[in-house]
């Protein structure tokens, strides 16, 4: 019987590249709904970028722009990067529209009717030079344990110690580099307190891997705390109704996005949206997660959506983290890989979802990405086995039959090749990937030893033995055809093209009860697939080696980072003549102050040894952003360095007719540079 089926993998945050960890996921989440496609089943595969809260709009706003404008350039690489992996959603949408609004607020409001809302004054970090509370992650300090600074305000890098942001030493803003101070504030909170008879009931009925049950447990027995969904403004997401400067906290809008985009889906291709999500829907629902994430899908989701009116998930499939060579991603090892870059060096998107779909079973194991295991893998599997059948035989077709067929009407290798296509079956739809390829890969083994046997290139070499050799050739490529509608769901571009060779209608699974016919004539065979080549892992691992950056005085390196410094890649260097091309000069600040009505700027008037016409020294004005680290009475008097040349910009307050150099990191502090004493405005620096 047709099912109507609704998917959804985890949206991914907008403030990041895709990376083979995240991968894993949606390649996983593709080939299953590929396989039930295939099915013949009713499936919709929806995503969207989650694009709310702090680092979002933070990010933003150091590199100049909206939030807004952010997000579109993320989902633009984000979409570009899913369709090259071949992850076909049939909408990839964004937490930040209309449809979310509506049903963030609309569920809110039912949460609210059915008493599951409650307020609380609670006291939070607020940094007061940039007039806002401050997420745990914004607040750095000392580790209380170790003393190691700089370290996140919730757990220490160095001695592994977690604590609360309050028992930090010397606590700052990493926004501002100001201490924190603390400040009441009013949140408002889900009752999920409330709601542990509804969760233990639901996590009961079959909703939840083995391992996940187990830690729902462990979550019931720590009981179940009022989850807090609100943030103040300034903040990036939806306002919460009637609530002014209250923001929905980016996990509550985030989830719903699933429901957005399945709604905009529902408008694009007139589908009924309340078929899926009534309280009473025969229709299933489906979120793939990773492991960390199961809080959220396990918890705070399904309670949302009782609580509010709506069905719950038929099933959350959680899986494990990428580890690669048997460790975390790593950018020192040059192991943290981005979807681009895999795709630069590696080209092929095919190989890794193989190598995945090898890797991936049902449960929560984490799965690792061996590079040397994984070009042997690929090329013993795919080239070795699997194309070799098409490629030993297609040839005499093509040039001694004209591409015609003549299969046999009774072959056993065939008919075991058919009988399989139950137990792949069901090791696609319990998620048993590896089981699946495992079994393909032992018929291809059934299929080469076939031709091994009858060695079409001796028959070929006898004369008189004409239809034997087509015979044989024929039901070979009938044994590839079953073979690649067994791996389509994994390798979908591959199987397109070997449907265009064979000449065939897309296949499915109904195709399994199908076979080449006598007659049919296939097309002319081209190499479909070349082997994976060591030298590109290691160009990619390679280049994904974080650099130093020229900036850094070599002098001041100890040797084995002058080494690198020295290796890093030719792109990274400019030559001395784009360098030239700044006119870099000494300034004297000879007035700072406040701008009206700007955040971050001050407006500076330097002096860079300019005269008029008539001999009079001329002056620059310059709008800096350095409000958060700089008293302007302080500037007057002092040197600086500002780019002279650089073109005037027409700002809110005025023109700026250069810029003054700063230094800054993530920490967040903010230095103007400071030329030696005795140098002169209007000095050029070489
Ligand atoms: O963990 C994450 O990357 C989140 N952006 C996932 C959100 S999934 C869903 F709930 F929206
Ligand atoms: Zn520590």
């Amino acid at each position: 019987m047709a099912r109507k089926i609704l998917v959804t993998s985890a949206l991914p945050y907008a403030n990041g590249s895709i990376h083979l960890g995240h991968l894993v996921e949606y390649i996983q989440t593709d080939i299953w709904v590929r396989f039930q496609k295939m099915q013949g089943h009713t499936v919709h595969y929806v995503c969207a970028d989650d694009t709310h809260g702090t680092p979002i709009m933070l990010r933003a706003e150091k590199e100049g722009i909206t939030p807004e404008a952010l997000i579109e350039n993320v989902h633009k690489e984000h979409s570009a990067d899913f369709k090259e992996f071949l992850v076909e959603f049939d909408n990839y949408y964004s937490t930040n529209a209309p449809e979310n609004k509506e049903l963030s607020q609309t569920i809110y409001r039912k949460l609210k009717a059915n008493g599951k809302i409650a307020t609380k004054t609670i006291e939070q970090f607020y940094d007061p030079v940039k007039n806002m509370f401050l997420p745990d992650r914004f607040i750095k300090g000392e580790c209380p344990k170790c003393h190691a600074k700089d370290q996140y305000g919730d757990n220490c890098e160095i001695c592994g110690a977690t604590y609360n942001p309050t028992e930090l030493i010397n606590a700052y803003s990493a926004v501002s580099g100001a201490a924190p101070v603390r400040k009441e504030t009013e949140h408002y909170f889900f009752k999920l307190s409330e709601c542990e008879a509804f969760l233990k009931d639901w996590t009961r009925s079959g909703t939840l891997q083995g391992e996940a049950a187990n830690k729902m447990g462990e979550w019931f027995e720590n009981g179940l705390n009022d989850w807090d969904i609100s943030r103040d403004a300034p903040y990036f997401g939806f306002e919460i109704p009637d609530a002014p400067g209250k923001y929905f906290y980016v996990w509550l809008d985030a989830p719903i996005g699933y429901m957005a985009s399945f709604k905009k889906l529902c408008d694009m291709k007139g589908l009924d949206f309340d078929e899926y999500w009534n309280k009473d829907s025969s229709t299933e629902l489906y979120h793939f997660i990773g492991k960390d994430i199961l809080y959220f899908h396990a918890l705070f989701w399904p309670a949302t959506l009782e609580f509010s009116g709506y069905r719950k998930p038929t099933q959350i499939f959680a899986h494990g983290f990428l580890t690669v060579n048997g460790e975390k991603m790593s950018k020192s090892r040059g192991t943290f890989i981005t979807a681009r870059s895999y795709l630069e060096h590696i080209k092929n998107p095919e190989y890794l979802r193989y190598y995945y779909a090898a890797k991936l079973n049902s449960t929560m194991e984490d799965i690792d990405l061996n590079l040397e295991d994984f070009v042997a893998r690929v090329n013993s599997d795919l080239v070795g086995k699997y194309i070799n059948i098409a490629s030993r035989t297609a040839g005499f077709i093509n040039k001694r039959f004209a591409g015609k067929l003549n299969p046999s009407t009774d072959n056993s290798a065939i008919a075991e090749l058919k009988a399989a296509a139950q137990t792949i079956v069901h090791a696609y739809e319990a998620l048993d990937y590896g089981r699946a390829l495992r079994e393909i890969m032992r018929l291809s083994d059934l299929a080469n030893g076939f031709v091994a046997e009858r060695a079409p290139w001796a028959i070929a070499k006898q004369e008189g033995h004409d239809a034997a050799l087509q015979q044989v050739c024929s039901d070979a490529l009938e044994m590839f055809r079953l073979l690649t509608l067994y791996l389509k769901p994994v390798l979908p571009k591959l199987a397109a093209e070997v449907e265009q060779f064979l000449n065939i209608e897309p296949l499915n699974w109904a195709s399994v009860k199908a076979s080449l016919s006598a007659e049919h004539a296939i097309n002319e065979y081209t190499h479909l697939i070349t082997r994976v080549d060591p030298k590109l892992i290691e160009a990619m691992t390679e280049s994904n080696k974080e650099n130093l950056t020229a900036t850094v005085e070599v002098s001041a390196l100890a040797k084995n980072e002058v080494e690198a410094a020295m290796t890093m890649p030719e792109t990274e260097y400019i030559s001395i003549d784009d360098f030239t091309k700044v006119d870099l000069r000494i300034a004297t600040i000879v007035n700072a102050e406040h701008v009206e009505g700007a955040e971050k700027l001050l407006k500076l008037t330097l002096d860079i040894g300019e005269e008029a016409d008539n001999g009079e020294r001329t002056t620059r004005q310059v709008f800096a952003g350095i409000k958060s680290a700089y008293d302007p009475s302080t500037l007057i008097g002092r040197n600086t360095v500002m780019v002279a040349n650089l073109a005037p910009r027409k700002m809110k307050f005025g023109m700026s007719e250069g810029m003054v150099l700063a230094a800054s990191d993530e920490s967040g502090g903010l230095f103007i540079l400071t030329p030696d004493v005795g140098a002169m405005p209007g000095m050029r620096i070489k």
